[in-house]
């Protein structure tokens, strides 16, 4: 894709949408962007192209509910799905298997002894982890999963006062996220009614807009103490201005946290610059390292020394003098502190298998090539699923401003999704649907294709011919 290199789609400079891009290119080179040719020119000139090779594909025939007369069972399936999870990386076996080795030939010495002692597992993907989340490497660590880590920091992070007291979170946030704030206002004694504010969208609006929380932010500012909302939100795939957020939160006092579950691999995040307080993530979407892996934390170094009240173990203790077993803990500095319990060497070098390939790919590759190929879903879609004449259609409620989010479209249909959603499965194609009609449908640029959108498309088209018009109630829409 030297050509597209060329057209500089440096991060900053995404000044012309990318069916724009898309369409020049197409231009120059005497091509269709509708057609499947199209799309095989994009995939020969991917510069990331090898990088699908890297990854385990899920093949037609393993996936439940394929129709063997409409998907081939020896074919890869036609995977759209990596906002729920990502695809397990071919290295991961091996990596395992050694770790089952080494405990198998050298029992409790593998605590202690190279390549990676299991004791100190954590320390390792610090660096990859920290260019993933825009930080230093020492403010970030690798442990327990994402709603741990939330109540980890937010035991700490949440220090309400009769003047300051509210948690500020987004409206439809993920339920698991709303359950741990209202628990976390309540174990403070307070009722979720009053210290739990939930920033809505507009009426007939589909995404919340960021001058609306920087507003409630000016306005209430004075009594909130943590706004901790979602980098990029779970179903409709958009992503806030985190900076311009944390600038207004901190402006005010508060503290400032994200959930990075759908953000982290999927957008760039520049947590250190932005003076981000706090951040959490788990690992089993963009960053593929499977069900339940080892998610991750981030805390400013500018907390460092200052000794907030936080829960404590063994692993908080520093590293030095923890295994001196002394009455009184050593307490670690900054996000180290927050740990509490033994790494899990089984699941860490999956995330180190994985973070070794983003590292590879390098994250300003990954959004060019997202930039188009989100792009190219985009527009595909608009032509041949969005037409106002079509008598059942499909709408983006995703921002189009490719600012406002990463590699996820989210769609509204005017028909009932669930047997939408059956006939892709017979077909291989693998995407989700969040209650109560909102189709997930996510290429990632590490191991989807431009084929892979147009054949999609193509497949939905053809199911939603057959499909009647529902009468979907508005309300129910994000
Ligand atoms: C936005 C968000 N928050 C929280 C969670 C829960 O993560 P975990 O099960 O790792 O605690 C998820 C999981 O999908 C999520 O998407």
């Amino acid at each position: 894709m030297e050509g597209l290199m060329q057209q500089k789609l440096i991060l900053e400079d995404r000044m012309k949408s990318p069916a724009r891009v898309l369409q020049e290119i197409a231009d120059k080179n005497q091509l269709d962007v509708q057609r499947k040719e199209f799309a095989s020119f994009m995939d020969q000139n991917d510069p990331l192209k090898d990088f699908r090779k890297r990854f385990a594909y899920p093949k037609n025939g393993t996936l439940k509910g394929t129709d063997p007369a409409l998907a081939n069972p020896e074919d890869d399936s036609l995977y759209l799905c990596s906002q729920a999870m990502g695809l397990k990386p071919r290295t991961a076996d091996r990596e395992v298997q050694s770790i089952l080795e080494r405990w198998g030939g050298s029992g409790v010495q593998m605590y202690f002894h190279e390549p990676v002692p299991a004791l100190y597992s954590d320390r390792y993907g610090r660096e990859s982890l920290g260019r993933l989340v825009g930080a230093d490497p020492c403010s970030v660590v690798l442990m327990n999963s994402l709603t741990v880590n939330l109540h980890l920091l937010m035991l700490s992070f949440y220090q309400p006062t009769p003047q300051r007291y509210k948690i500020v979170i987004e409206a439809e946030t993920f339920p698991s996220d709303r359950y741990a704030m209202v628990s976390q206002a309540e174990l403070r004694g307070y009722s979720p009614e009053e210290a739990v504010i939930e920033i809505h969208r507009r009426e007939g609006e589909r995404t919340i807009r960021n001058e609306d929380v920087i507003e409630l932010l000016e306005r209430e500012g004075s009594s909130i103490a943590v706004v901790c909302m979602s980098g990029v939100h779970y179903c409709t795939g958009q992503k806030f201005d985190m900076a311009a957020i944390t600038r207004a939160g901190r402006k005010a006092g508060c503290m400032v946290g994200w959930d990075l579950a759908h953000a982290i691999g999927n957008v760039n995040l520049e947590l250190d610059n932005w003076g981000v307080d706090f951040a959490f993530w788990g690992a089993n979407k963009y960053l593929n390292s499977g069900p339940g892996g080892v998610g991750g934390a981030y805390v400013n170094k500018r907390h460092n020394g200052s000794r907030i009240p936080s829960l404590r173990g063994w692993f908080s203790n520093k590293e030095a003098t923890r295994l001196q077993m002394k009455h009184r803990c050593d307490l670690d500095d900054g996000v180290d502190s927050f740990r509490l319990s033994s790494p899990s060497s089984l699941l860490i070098p999956i995330v180190l298998a994985s973070l070794k390939i983003f590292d590879e790919a390098g994250m300003p590759r990954l959004l060019e090539k997202q930039y188009l190929l989100t792009g190219y879903l985009e527009l595909l879609i608009k032509s041949h699923l969005g037409s106002n004449g079509l008598p059942v259609r499909a709408e983006i409620v995703t921002p189009e401003d490719v600012n406002q989010r990463g590699c996820q479209l989210s769609l509204v249909f005017n028909t009932s999704l669930t047997q939408v959603l059956q006939e892709l499965t017979k077909r291989g194609v693998v995407c989700d649907v969040r209650p109560p009609n909102v189709m997930r449908v996510t290429p990632s640029p590490l191991y989807n294709t431009f084929s892979d959108v147009h054949t999609f498309v193509s497949i939905i088209k053809d199911i939603l011919a057959t499909c009647r018009p529902d009468n979907i109630p508005e309300e129910s829409c994000p």
